[in-house]
């Protein structure tokens, strides 16, 4: 079992710099990510960004998570959805942990499983991706919003969006595949 793992090890040592640590991918899958990454532009220095962030989240994760919910009551099913699957507080806490999650800096495998184990339940639930995108965009609004009233320079403010956009995006490519 040590020998597989090493093998596995191998194709994991990352060459990306922004994959860390080891994979339990299948190799195709890896192979895709890899390409995603590059092809979003998606670099070290993105993640620096989104770590620098994450204590304004933190700060406002209460409000995002509140105008979350707020926005999907325009879809009357959604509510329903919920509280036939869960809850409202329940998932509020789930979305609390995991929108801070997004600001840790880190794709690994644990990153990666969690993103498939999430799109398993929203396919089990019935969630539409037309739905699931209007979530992510209105999750991007409230990040932009606390960019804007928080970063001071253009420059700096620019490459805050970016890295934000550019997490979103891997999050629904992996969540929406
Ligand atoms: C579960 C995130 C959109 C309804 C979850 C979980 C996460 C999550 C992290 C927990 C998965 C786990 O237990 O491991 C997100 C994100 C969204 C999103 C990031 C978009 C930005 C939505 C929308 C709905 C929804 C639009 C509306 C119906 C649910 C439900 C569960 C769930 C019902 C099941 C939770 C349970 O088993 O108790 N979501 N979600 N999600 N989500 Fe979402």
């Amino acid at each position: 079992l040590g020998f597989k793992k090493r093998k596995e090890t191998s194709r994991g040592t990352f060459i990306d710099e922004t994959l860390v640590g080891n994979t339990r991918m299948n190799i195709d899958h890896y192979q895709d990510l890899k390409k995603q990454i590059k092809m979003i532009n998606l670099q070290k220095q993105d993640l620096v960004v989104l770590v620098s962030l994450k204590p304004f989240v933190q700060e406002n994760i209460h409000a995002i998570v509140e105008q979350f919910y707020r926005n999907l009551k325009h879809e009357s099913s959604l509510m329903g959805i919920i509280e036939s699957n869960s809850s409202v507080d329940r998932l509020k806490q789930t979305l609390l942990v995991h929108i801070q999650e997004m600001f840790d800096g880190k794709i690994d495998d644990d990153f990666i499983d969690k993103r498939l184990k999430i799109a398993h339940i929203h396919f089990k639930i019935g969630l539409q991706p037309k739905w699931y995108m209007c979530a992510f965009q209105d999750l991007l609004l409230s990040l932009i919003a606390i960019i804007h009233e928080k970063i001071q320079t253009k420059e700096e403010s620019l490459k805050a969006i970016e890295a934000v956009t550019k997490i979103l995006s891997l999050e629904q490519q992996l969540v929406l595949d």
